[in-house]
């Protein structure tokens, strides 16, 4: 915690990569570990374009009970700490994983959401994208009002990240004198592949989690717990 501190006061330009885990002292539950919804759902039925198009509204269930989950929950300590950090850094760029928008109710400001965000909606036959932040959507599967079939704005497995996203998000790792990655089992790319970008341009990495990940051998040092403690401890 003291190292990571001082990198922290020295650090001119700082990133920060979050997954999952920074939502689920907020209520929202992660992807894999034991209570992980990948565990009883899955990807390949909910999460795919192919799974869309076999079946829109199963799809569409999906996200609404997800929406209602991210309406009901609130910023943690966390978000706040992460928020906080950002103020008093010179340089500072938030990516996260995650598609709530609990990072930006918290204050964040520069925040690259890789994965998209839960309350954006894109018409498939005119390629417009909104905002729509009803927790449940009545008629599914929604249509746009030029007759096309909605879909929710986030990014599917086998997908490509939104034009630009990959770019910022690439961009504040390789500059970043610090990296914290909070929260994210480091598994899924091209995030997880920020964390060696951000080592060979030098930075230091430190991890905050309540386990060991992927990434755990290769960065500079692991605070281990939950991040809504650690992170305004470390932050404060
Ligand atoms: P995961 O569910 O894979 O990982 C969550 C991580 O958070 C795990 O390593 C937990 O140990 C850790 N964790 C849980 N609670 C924590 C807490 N209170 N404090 C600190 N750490 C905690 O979630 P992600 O890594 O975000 O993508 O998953 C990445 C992507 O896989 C998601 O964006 C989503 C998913 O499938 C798509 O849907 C495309």
């Amino acid at each position: 915690m003291e190292h990571t501190r001082q990198w922290l006061r020295r650090a001119r330009r700082v990133a920060v990569l979050t997954g999952a885990g920074v939502s689920a002292e907020s209520g929202v539950p992660t992807f894999r570990g034991k209570d992980g919804l990948w565990k009883q759902y899955r990807p390949e039925d909910l999460a795919t374009s192919e799974a869309f198009f076999r079946d829109p509204k199963l799809v569409w269930q999906w996200y609404n009970w997800r929406r209602g989950l991210v309406a009901h929950a609130q910023p943690n300590p966390g978000h706040y700490a992460l928020a906080d950090l950002e103020r008093r850094s010179k340089e500072f760029t938030l990516i996260t994983q995650n598609v709530d928008d609990l990072h930006e109710q918290a204050g964040s400001r520069n925040v690259v959401k890789l994965h998209g965000d839960i309350w954006q909606v894109r018409c498939l036959a005119c390629l417009r994208e909104w905002t729509d932040t009803r927790p449940c959507i009545a008629e599914l599967p929604p249509k746009c009002g030029c007759g096309g079939l909605l879909r929710p704005g986030v990014i599917w497995f086998g997908e490509e990240l939104g034009p630009g996203v990959w770019d910022r998000a690439e961009k504040a790792a390789r500059k970043a004198d610090l990296l914290l990655v909070v929260g994210t089992s480091a598994v899924v790319y091209p995030a997880a592949g920020l964390v060696r970008l951000a080592k060979c341009a030098g930075a230091k990495v430190v991890e905050i989690n309540l386990a060991e990940t992927a990434i755990t051998s290769q960065i500079d040092a692991f605070l281990c717990g939950p991040c809504g403690e650690l992170l305004p401890k470390l932050i404060a």
